[in-house]
């Protein structure tokens, strides 16, 4: 049990797992979660049309649970009556507010950061006070109350600055603006009330240069394992044009940061923050992802979030060995230390989002999806907006609706399989990003 879990001398008997969260990302963890040697049962819940409902096909040991990642003590009565070993909570929302809490409290093993730490991404402000105070490389920046407050700042600078609403925005509150007014204009829409109470306070900021790459650390409160970089894509459109998404394909390990560069990302980003945590009393147990931008003065942060990124965590979850479970459940217990080491399959692994038409302003819903792939083929279809209709019929149900994986010895091996997977799947209006990876494939 989490609040006894000092004294133990090797990890407790893990055989059931639930994991939070309805996205590819939780799709991709129950998956690679279920693989586990000695895990029996795992639920996703609420999960999505890719988990086996219980009793149908493929169920055994791997099930579909319907419980909102919002009934915090409807998810808590489950852990009660099935004797959960370990939570694993995927998106931002139910750890902001309050889930791991909710569920430690009752002492179970909760992997995934108190409210409390959870505010590494719930405020962009509190993220920017901790890494000023920790002496964290990150952007100047400046956080404002009033558009007043925020055109004062504009005037006195006299360049564009990148306009951030402070709370949760689903990644659409940020705003890279080209010139100065652009960054005015985008200071009084968040403050006219453009992301709801996300834009009651507003972070401005320097617009930095470079690279991104997605670092992910596995902590326990005190230590951490650090997973292999990857990189997303944000932009809806090849050449990485068109609005910003929640991300439309991946690959690791992203070459972009080497292994010193990974080392220096250690000392003077993650280290640095988890010991700001607990400087401030957060007993932290989760991820911390940096979202960093390789600038020609190094790497510098540009967000915090406090879960897995999605899609990257599809793309790491084939890399993970058969201890994974055992290493979330030592974070979870605050005892890295008596974890096995985690290896990683030193392979190329690559995904791609096929998105529904309209995405990500107004994705159109309800088409069905045909899917052929082989039985026995090496890649993952992980789910994230679909559902199964009446009749048992996959149908899409969000703006991003599939994530394909795939592995291979290098990059153009894998994107190779990938996208010829993604060939097998269709549905009315599906798009996908046919450049991913376009940094380290082949011309
Ligand atoms: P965020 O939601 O904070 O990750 O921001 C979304 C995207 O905006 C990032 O992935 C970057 O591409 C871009 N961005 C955020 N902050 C900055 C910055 N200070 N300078 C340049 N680009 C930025
Ligand atoms: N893929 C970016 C994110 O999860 O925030």
């Amino acid at each position: 049990m989490a609040n006894s879990s000092s004294g133990l001398q090797s990890l407790p008997s893990l055989n059931k797992v639930l994991v939070v969260g309805g996205g590819g990302r939780e799709h991709a963890l129950g998956w690679a979660l279920s693989r586990c040697p000695g895990i029996h049962q795992v639920w996703v819940s609420p999960g999505n049309g890719g988990v086996p409902e219980p009793g149908g096909e493929g169920a055994h040991g791997y099930t579909r649970l319907g419980i909102p990642e919002t009934d915090h003590e409807g998810l808590l009565a489950h852990c009660r009556n099935e004797a959960v070993d370990l939570v694993v909570v995927g998106p931002e929302a139910p750890l902001a507010a309050g889930l791991a809490d909710r569920l430690r409290a009752a002492g179970l093993a909760v992997f995934g950061p108190g409210a409390d730490g959870a505010q590494l991404e719930a405020s962009k402000a509190w993220a920017k006070q901790l890494m000023q105070d920790a002496g964290i490389p990150t952007a100047g920046h400046w956080s404002v109350r009033t558009a007043e407050e925020g055109l004062a700042v504009l005037e006195q600078v006299q360049r564009p600055l990148v306009v951030k609403a402070d709370g949760l925005a689903a990644g659409k509150g940020v705003t890279v603006a080209a010139s100065i007014e652009e960054s005015a204009t985008a200071i009084k829409e968040a403050f006219g009330g453009r992301f709801g109470s996300a834009g009651e306070r507003v972070v401005l900021e320097e617009c930095l240069q470079g690279p991104e790459v997605s670092v992910f650390a596995l902590c326990d409160g005190e230590r951490m394992v650090i997973l292999p970089p990857a990189q997303d894509h944000k932009r809806l459109l090849e050449g990485d044009q068109g609005p910003n998404t929640g991300g439309m394909g991946a690959y690791a390990p992203a070459p972009l940061l080497t292994e010193t560069g990974l080392s220096q990302v250690r000392e003077l980003v993650l280290e640095p923050t988890l010991k700001a945590l607990q400087g401030k009393g957060i007993d932290y147990r989760g991820v911390i992802y940096a979202g960093l931008m390789l600038t020609a003065s190094g790497p510098q942060v540009i967000e915090f979030n406090c879960r897995f990124g999605d899609p990257e965590c599809q793309t790491l979850m084939p890399l993970m060995g058969a201890e994974l479970a055992q290493v979330l459940q030592a974070c979870a217990l605050g005892r890295l230390d008596l974890a096995p080491t985690l290896t990683i399959r030193p392979d190329c692994s690559v995904c791609v989002v096929a998105a529904a038409a309209g995405y990500p302003e107004a994705p159109r819903k309800g088409d069905p999806i045909s899917v052929s792939l082989p039985e026995a083929s090496q890649h993952q279809l992980f789910h994230a907006g679909t559902r199964r209709d009446e009749q048992g019929t996959l149908v899409s149900a969000g703006g991003r609706v599939l994530t394909m994986t795939a592995q291979g010895s290098d990059f153009d091996q894998a994107f190779a399989s990938v996208y010829q997977a993604l060939e097998q799947v269709s549905f009315e209006g599906m798009q996908y990003r046919r450049d991913i990876g376009h940094q380290v494939r082949r011309p």
